[in-house]
């Protein structure tokens, strides 16, 4: 009996100082100190080390974007580092190609600071801001999107391109930590004080869960933006639009900029749900018809019902290129909605003769 208590208390000896040793261990080591941050050259922030470079950023009002709020699944936050970087990690292998690794791009999700670094950033992201909008609005525009209207204090304002989106940082809720997920503005940019964003719902997803089960008119919500280089390009092209479900939401800020400001070009919209009911926004798209220059609504229906009482296009957006396209001459497209539909849309539109340049996308993953 005596030895085993002497067993038991050297084995519970060691283990305390092998968690004192490793507490030690942790605190000299992952302590980094102040590290020097500079950017583009002229910006110099001295910054705590040992948080990755995206969050070090955050902490100086520096938002860069991340869809995926860091986990280093989306490949948003691609920064360029000069120096300090430390080695490419293999978790950005699958985002950051060849020729921009040698470029020095790097996910700053994924890269610490550990040592000073240098990095060049678009000058337009330290315009990007984090405010608190109150929810002023929570509106069913099918079973599964909600449109969600947002007002922001009277001296705040937020200033973004047709098309960009903003990020919404959902709090801690049910044991999940917050994140932070993208979400397309629907307002045009005249609405400087207040947005509109379409949520839909994922089952089991952290954002959209907290959207459409907890979130309440008068609550307060943190969002940071404006983000994104899917925004209507000034010029003369003829426009075609494709979208599915909430991707409609930048294509509306879109239509809504032009119907405004009275731009004088043809485009042509095709909008894909699966029944009739999943259709929304309907009627101010068949107003934009008669009040803009040269607007067309093009409604297909994937799964059509006998309910749905439907003699529009059947199929898929994509079905619809080969009858309706006829070549890329004086054309630019605006595709959004998720990585299936892009990615089956973009070879059918070179096939037509388009070029990259002149197809513009915003994958919705
Ligand atoms: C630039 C950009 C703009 C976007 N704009 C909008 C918008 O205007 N409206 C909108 O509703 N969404 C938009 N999204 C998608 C949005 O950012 C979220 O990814 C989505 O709402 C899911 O977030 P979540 O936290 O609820 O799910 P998560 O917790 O991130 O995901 C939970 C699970 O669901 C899966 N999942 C995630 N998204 C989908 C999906 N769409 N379909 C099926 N499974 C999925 C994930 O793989 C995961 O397994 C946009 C994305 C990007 C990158
Ligand atoms: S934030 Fe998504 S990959 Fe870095």
């Amino acid at each position: 009996m005596e030895n085993i208590l002497k067993t038991v208390l050297t084995l519970s000896t060691i283990t305390g100082l092998l968690s004192l040793l490793l507490s030690i261990a942790n605190k000299t080591i992952a302590n980094y100190g102040t590290k020097k941050l500079i950017i583009n050259q002229s910006k110099e922030y001295l910054v705590e080390g040992g948080d990755s470079l995206l969050s070090t950023l955050n902490e100086q009002n520096i938002f860069i974007p991340s869809a995926c709020g860091g986990k280093g699944s989306c490949g948003y936050c691609k920064v360029k580092v000069i120096s300090g970087g430390g080695p490419f990690l293999s978790t950005e292998k699958g985002y950051v190609t060849e020729k921009e690794r040698v470029d020095g791009i790097r996910l700053s999700c994924q890269l610490k600071v550990k040592q000073d670094i240098e990095i060049e950033i678009p000058e337009e992201l330290f315009n990007v801001k984090q405010l608190t909008y109150l929810v002023t609005g929570i509106e069913d525009l099918t079973s599964k999107i909600k449109k969600i209207n947002f007002k922001l204090p009277e001296n705040e304002s937020l200033d973004y391109k047709p098309g960009q989106y903003v990020q919404i940082l959902t709090p801690p809720y049910e044991g999940n930590e917050e994140v932070y997920r993208a979400y397309s503005i629907a307002t045009p940019p005249s609405s400087k004080h207040a947005i509109e964003l379409f949520i839909g719902y994922v089952p089991d997803g952290i954002c959209t869960t907290y959207i459409h089960k907890y979130l309440k008119v008068g609550d307060k919500l943190s969002i940071v933006g404006p983000f994104g280089d899917f925004y209507y390009r000034e010029g003369d092209k003829d426009m075609l639009m494709f979208a599915i479900g909430t991707g409609i939401a930048p294509i509306m800020s879109i239509l809504r900029y032009m119907n405004e400001n009275n731009i004088e070009r043809k485009v042509t919209f095709f909008f894909g749900a699966r029944t009739r009911k999943d259709l929304f926004l309907i009627d101010e798209l068949h107003s934009l018809e008669k009040t803009m220059y040269e607007f067309k609504l093009v409604l297909v229906l994937s799964r059509p019902t006998p309910e749905c009482n439907w003699n529009g296009e059947i199929g898929r957006v994509t079905d619809l290129v080969s009858k309706y396209i006829l070549d890329a001459n004086n054309k630019e497209a605006y595709l959004c909605g998720n990585p299936p539909m892009i990615d089956d849309l973009i070879p059918l539109l070179k096939d037509k003769g388009f070029i990259d340049e002149n197809i513009l996308y915003d994958k919705f993953e």
